[in-house]
């Protein structure tokens, strides 16, 4: 395995030596202090540079890439480590244009390397319990769902979390953009994927007052609303700068409902049942149900060690098992540029008033066509270049 990208990607790289499964061979940044601190978990290669990397990679076999580089540009290195002959595991997004979500799917089904997104939410204890729940049929059919994933920040999180400066693509992503961990869970949970979707944004006085001057977007929320392929309607955030808990999921059926939140790391759901529906050995129409990791053994007790509340631990497995068994990685490159196409066309539609627009199927061929020469984006290049969507509703 090689990971590129050693900020997020020093947190999988430390979990892959721990596996047996998996060799850390190289590691690439272009900053030497975060290359230099994989020093201190792994005596691998160490790169600044991604072509020297990949070489290095092709002549000492290596066979998989974990990709936490830039949000916005992990299609292009995905397509290039195919195109080499290694699988790819991406952070998310998927792809950060409707012509890079094209390109994804084809490298795929050229090459015939595995693609898998790297979507850590769904495996939040209380997710994973939802997932349970809703697997269950318990809910009867599932007619709503909402994900919220919040990370506001406080101006010094949002200037450290941006560590290249003016042009970082924390401080100019619109608030659609990062909508993985808000949708990725009621997608796993509910086997779906959208189909249309309509946005609407909202400013944020506090956004502007404290971070107007280094913070291109002064939105403080954006909410997705889409039609699911299950028949289902959901609404999600992308990642928003409002005062409500950091995730929060809800499922609603017609027999029952569930919901969890509080944090990440929360340990039980709350389910509901109507007077009608609830089953008859259930005391209560609202039932608390634990979701402790204890549940899943020896797995869980690893789990608890690793970030997202064990998220990390879980991605990390199904890379395993995905990569040496076949087993089915569920985000894989169609699900996964489903999600960065909503997000995308999420965003024009807050530019038009909630307009709404139907998601290219990507596994046709010939709904490519419609968007193959799409490159709108609003994130610039390192030079503050190449810059096609406005970032921002106009602030009046
Ligand atoms: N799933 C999660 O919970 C989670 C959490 C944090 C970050 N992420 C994702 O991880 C990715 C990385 O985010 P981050 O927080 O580490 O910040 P970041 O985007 O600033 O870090 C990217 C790193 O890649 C390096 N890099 C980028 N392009 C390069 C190139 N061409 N050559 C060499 N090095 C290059 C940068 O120097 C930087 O250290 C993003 O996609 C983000 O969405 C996911």
């Amino acid at each position: 395995m090689g990971v590129f990208g050693a900020w997020r990607g020093q947190h999988y790289a430390k979990l892959f030596v721990k596996q047996p499964e998996i060799e850390l061979l190289a590691v690439c940044d272009k900053r030497r202090k975060k290359l230099d601190e994989i020093k201190s978990f792994s005596d691998c290669a160490l790169f600044e540079d991604f072509d020297s990397f990949l070489e290095y990679g092709k002549a000492n076999g290596m066979t998989a890439v974990f990709l936490a580089n830039y949000f916005y540009q992990h299609a292009p290195y995905a397509i290039k480590c195919m195109e080499a002959g290694m699988d790819v595991i991406s952070e998310c997004t998927a792809a950060g244009t409707l012509r890079e979500c094209v390109e994804l799917c084809e490298a795929v089904e050229r090459t015939g390397r595995k693609y898998m997104l790297a979507e850590n939410y769904q495996y939040a204890p209380s997710n994973l319990k939802m997932n349970q729940i809703v697997k269950s049929g318990a809910l009867g059919t599932c007619m709503y769902a909402e994900g919220e994933y919040n990370h506001s920040g406080s101006r010094k999180e949002c200037l450290d979390l941006a560590p290249t400066g003016q042009y970082h693509w924390r401080l100019w992503m619109p608030r659609t953009y990062y909508c993985t961990h808000a949708l990725g869970p009621i997608m796993f949970a509910t086997d779906s994927e959208p189909l249309y979707v309509s946005a609407r944004t909202a400013k944020s006085d506090l956004c502007f007052n404290t971070m107007g001057d280094c913070r291109q977007n002064y939105d403080g929320t954006a909410i997705l609303f889409c039609e699911m392929s299950n028949g289902m309607i959901a609404r999600f955030t992308g990642c928003t700068a409002m005062a409500s808990d950091y995730t929060r999921y809800r499922i609603v059926g017609d027999v029952a409902s569930v919901e969890v939140g509080e944090n990440i790391g929360s340990e039980r759901a709350r389910l509901f049942w109507l007077s009608h529906t609830k089953p008859e050995d259930e005391e209560n129409k609202i039932k608390i149900v634990p979701a402790p990791l204890s549940e899943y053994g020896e797995d869980g007790e690893k789990a608890k060690d690793a970030g997202h509340a064990g998220g990390d631990y879980w991605v990390t497995r199904h890379i395993v098992d995905y990569l040496l068994n076949d087993a089915d990685p569920f985000f894989d490159v169609y699900r996964s540029v489903a999600m960065s196409a909503a997000a995308i066309l999420g965003w024009r539609s807050c530019l038009n008033h909630g307009e709404n627009f139907r998601i290219p199927n990507f596994r046709d061929p010939a709904d490519r066509e419609s968007v193959r020469n799409d490159e709108l984006t609003p994130f610039p290049d390192e030079n503050g270049n190449g810059v096609t969507l406005p970032i921002s509703l106009p602030r009046e």
